[in-house]
């Protein structure tokens, strides 16, 4: 039996926050990198536990997005991560429909960078693909990220959008999106 737990960053021990490093850095291999874990804090996790070990993952942690001058309150997703031995049995959507939940109630539009694994999970669970092109606000204005366009996913939550239109991010370091 698994059981899927929801919990905030500042509510997870050291040892569960290490588990969910590492099984995203198993996951993930040489694409992930320090930045990427550190994306995946400060929100609310979604952990899928079997026993003791934890074999899924996701996260929602609050940025900003600018769409058609306005400011919107984003649910972003991150570091969604099911162990490669327990794929294919409902885990990933578990995870999603925990964090689709906190984005319904807590944001104004949820938003996502996919790989091209995950889309089909991800539209299947309403996520669309936002068409327009991208663009993160930098300290040195806003720029293009062209090469993010196609693989930005959002959740409408009563915020209309214009998936056609231009969608801005919020800087960090590492992978803006
Ligand atoms: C993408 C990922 C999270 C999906 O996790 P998952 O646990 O396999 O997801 P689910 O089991 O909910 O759904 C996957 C498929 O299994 C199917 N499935 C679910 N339960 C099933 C069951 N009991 N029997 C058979 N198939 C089942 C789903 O219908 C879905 O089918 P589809 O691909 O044809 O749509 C996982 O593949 C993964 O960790 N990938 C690597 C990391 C990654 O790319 N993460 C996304 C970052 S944006």
């Amino acid at each position: 039996m698994s059981e899927v737990h929801t919990a905030h960053t500042a509510d997870l021990d050291a040892a569960t926050l290490e588990m969910a490093r590492a099984l995203l850095f198993a996951v993930f291999g040489d694409e992930m990198e320090d930045d990427d874990w550190e994306h995946a804090l400060g929100g609310m996790h979604a952990l899928v536990w079997e026993g003791d070990e934890l074999i899924a993952h996701g996260s929602v942690i609050q940025r900003r997005l600018l769409h058609r001058g306005r400011v919107l309150r984003a649910g972003y997703v991150e570091g969604v991560a099911v162990r490669a031995d327990r794929r294919r049995r409902g885990h990933g959507a578990d995870v999603m429909e925990a964090l689709e939940r906190i984005v319904r109630g807590a944001y104004d539009v949820g938003a996502l960078g996919a790989t091209d694994e995950a889309v089909g999970l991800y539209t299947k669970h309403g996520w669309k693909q936002w068409q327009g092109p991208t663009s993160a606000l930098t300290p040195s204005g806003i720029a293009r990220t062209a090469e993010d366009d196609g693989g930005v996913y959002v959740l409408e939550v009563g915020v209309p959008l214009d998936l056609s239109a231009e969608l801005t991010c919020d800087w960090r370091a590492g992978d803006v999106w």
